[in-house]
């Protein structure tokens, strides 16, 4: 039997955080064992956002370096960078004619850039899930490893996907969003205002680039309060969010202890911070040294990105070749 096709992507707009690898990368690393799957650095969608490319180059290569670094093997997966497939590109122009203006200005994602950059709202901006879903369904994929923010790009591309299929004949599998846990997750900011982002609040957030000592501020900083009064409380999310980070990092028994606490009312956030911030330290070093020694190697970054361009770009083209006969786009 074939194996299920699992595709994801990830914007070069700045520094990786734990949220891409909860939400993300962490989904990846097991994914590659069981499925046949494309990860990508999604260069095209930064653009939307980032017309500056001084640093681009840089940014694509320092998100290649920390897949790998997390444990993503380009040899058994296929990595590689969005404008290196141009297929996707092609997909893309079909897939905006089944795409209706009043459905992409409802996006939620579209209306807070709208929000954030109201001088540079362009129609790359506006059509954005529809090229996420070019990049999904070219590979035909089905399991789309995402956080929590995606899930209503996702819907998105599985009613592009099924316009599609409506017009043209049965050509695309449905993709879904995934996550081994089930429920999507949404890692917060660590002063509990919003989920942690690439380029917002960096006080806040925890980059897989961070030294040592900016980790330990961090969590130190982050937002508690005086601790629960009755035995069993409802955790607020700022504290389950310190949990989450717990469980990623720390060993059973530490992540027990701290629960026991809480429930009995006599939790001391600064000890819990504390042991947080030394397994964070202990997670996160050997992940920041591997992606700087990756990133430092131009030849062998270029090898991996060529790599990656040749078998994406194979996989792709047949999807294309599929796509232009079902539209009817063959004259000779
Ligand atoms: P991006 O670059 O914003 O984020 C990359 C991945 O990290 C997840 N993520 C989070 N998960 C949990 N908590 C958080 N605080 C958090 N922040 C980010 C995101 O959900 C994402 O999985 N549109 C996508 C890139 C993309 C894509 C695609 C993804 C382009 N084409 C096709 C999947 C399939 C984005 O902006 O991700």
């Amino acid at each position: 039997m074939n194996k299920q096709v699992v595709l994801s992507g990830i914007r070069p707009t700045g520094f990786l955080h734990l949220g891409n690898y909860f939400g993300a990368l962490r989904n990846y690393i097991k994914m590659q064992e069981e499925f046949d799957c494309y990860f990508f650095v999604a260069n095209w969608h930064s653009l939307t956002t980032h017309p500056d490319t001084k640093e681009l180059k840089q940014s694509v290569y320092r998100v290649i370096a920390e897949n790998i670094a997390c444990g993503l093997d380009y040899k058994k997966a296929t990595l590689f960078v969005q404008s290196d497939v141009p297929a996707i590109a092609e997909l893309y122009l079909y897939l905006n004619m089944m795409a209706y203006k009043g459905e992409l200005e409802k996006t939620t994602t579209f209306k807070d850039k709208v929000r954030q950059q109201p001088e540079n709202v362009n129609a790359g901006l506006l059509t954005y899930p529809v090229l996420q879903t070019a990049d999904i369904l070219i590979h035909r994929a089905t399991l789309v490893p995402v956080g929590k923010d995606q899930e209503q790009h996702l819907e998105m591309a599985r009613n592009f996907a099924e316009r599609f299929n409506y017009r043209y004949g049965e050509t695309f599998p449905l993709p879904k969003a995934f996550n081994y846990g089930n429920e999507l997750i949404k890692i917060l900011s660590l002063d509990g205002n919003g989920k942690m982002s690439k380029s917002e609040n960096q006080l806040a957030t925890l980059y897989l680039a961070d030294e040592d000592d900016a980790i330990r501020k961090k969590i130190m900083r982050a937002k508690t309060d005086s601790g629960p009064t009755e035995p069993n409380t409802q955790k607020p999310d700022y504290i389950t969010n310190l949990f989450t980070l717990l469980q990623l990092v720390s060993t059973t028994d530490t992540v027990e202890k701290f629960e026991t606490d809480y429930n009995n009312c006599v939790i001391r956030y600064g000890d819990m911070k504390k042991q947080l911030a030394e397994d964070m330290v202990a997670f996160i070093t050997p992940i920041r040294e591997k992606a700087a020694e990756l990133q430092a190697n131009e030849t062998l970054m270029k090898e991996i990105i060529q790599l990656g361009a040749e078998k994406a770009n194979k996989n792709a083209q047949k999807t294309l070749q599929i796509v232009r006969d079902a539209i009817g786009l063959n004259y000779f």
